[in-house]
């Protein structure tokens, strides 16, 4: 299993998925700048991986305090990484899900006013549940995969979008861990990768994934899905999610909504494949959640080689929304919801 992120020596060690798929390089973040800017510019990215990696970042920056210094110094420094890491990118509700994490260990240890802040045991424990964060990904991960390669048939061709494998997450994956599972379990199965314009994660990422592990695949341009579902080419969809409203509708990748819009047109199944940190109970619907906006460049232009015009107006949005309405299954580490999500999800939130 590819292993995306690792706490090593007090640095953050991670593949660096920029350069992916010819080029296995590792980042080393010695500072919780360095793993700020990994998640900006997408060289961890991926909504658990990223998660996973802003409470490490946290830890990383807070080890980095003087043994000297006050308890005021330390609930500053610490609320100071925590907003700083909410806010490198807005949409994954798994980012917000691992501060909040930390924030509830932190608080523990550290409650406001406490004037005899043990700093030692404070940096400990916040990589501890780093770690713990990331642990429990693979795990549940691994459950998601169990559930849902029973919805897969032998002989299956499945289509996924941008990349919701190992490298998204803390290993194995959660639409492509539905996958592995079943090709575990014995299944023959074919899978359609799109490519996923503009950063191509399926072309370079799940591609490469895929490749590694010999599971039979092919790679398609995201305008193709429609042509290959009306060939009776495709049986059935799965995608992750970065963010699931209260309601199941479900922000994933830009071009996910197109896809389930298609299912739909060809009665083919829709699945989404998510833990349950990326449910947002407090986003009660779709319109609400907020969605990322990236570089116009992203678009221009490929690896510094311009393929537009100079001047063309560009609009870049990271993610869409999916109505619930489409969505035939979300399977989690607690089993697959089905329609009405508010009531499943909401059962598999509380249990
Ligand atoms: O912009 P990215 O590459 O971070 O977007 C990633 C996705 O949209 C994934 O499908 C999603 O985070 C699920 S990953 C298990």
């Amino acid at each position: 299993m590819i292993r995306t992120i690792a706490w090593q020596n007090n640095e953050i060690h991670m593949i660096d998925q920029r350069f992916l798929p010819h080029d296995v390089r590792y980042l080393i973040c010695a500072t919780h700048h360095d793993v700020i800017d990994a998640i900006n510019s997408l060289a961890i990215r991926g909504a658990p991986a990223i998660g996973i990696a802003a409470a490490m970042g946290i830890a990383l920056g807070m080890i980095s305090l003087p043994p000297q210094a006050t308890p005021q110094e330390i609930q500053k420094s610490f609320h100071e990484l925590c907003r700083l890491f909410i806010s490198s990118r807005p949409t994954a509700r798994n980012l917000f899900w691992a501060a909040e994490r930390m924030q509830e260990r932190f608080r523990l240890l550290c409650p406001e006013n406490d004037q005899a802040v043990n700093l030692s045991a404070v940096q400990k424990a916040l990589i501890q549940e780093a770690q713990t964060i990331l642990d429990e990904d693979i795990s549940q991960n691994r459950r998601i995969g169990h559930w849902g390669a029973a919805l897969i048939q032998d002989g299956d061709n499945i289509l996924t979008h941008c990349n919701a494998g190992s490298l998204a997450t803390g290993g194995y994956g959660t639409a492509l861990g539905v996958i592995r599972a079943a090709v575990e379990a014995g299944k023959k199965i074919h899978v359609f990768v799109d490519e996923t314009r503009p950063v191509l994660q399926g072309a370079r990422l799940t591609a490469w994934e895929l490749m590694e592990e010999n599971i039979p695949a092919t790679l398609i341009t995201d305008n193709m899905a429609g042509y290959l579902m009306s060939r009776g080419k495709i049986d059935k969809v799965i995608v992750g999610a970065d963010r699931i409203a209260g309601n199941g509708d479900t922000a994933n990748k830009i071009g996910t909504y197109t896809l389930a819009v298609l299912c739909r047109e060809h009665r083919l199944p829709f699945y989404v494949a998510a833990p349950i940190s990326t449910f947002d109970r407090h986003t009660k619907e779709g319109k609400d959640i907020p969605i990322e906006e990236r570089d116009p460049q992203e678009v221009t232009a490929w690896q510094h080689c311009s393929i537009a015009p100079h001047g063309i107006k560009v609009f870049n949005p990271a993610f869409d929304v999916t109505p619930n309405r489409y969505i035939s299954g979300i399977i989690t580490e607690k089993g697959i919801a089905r329609p009405p999500f508010d009531v499943s999800l909401g059962n598999m939130c509380a249990g």
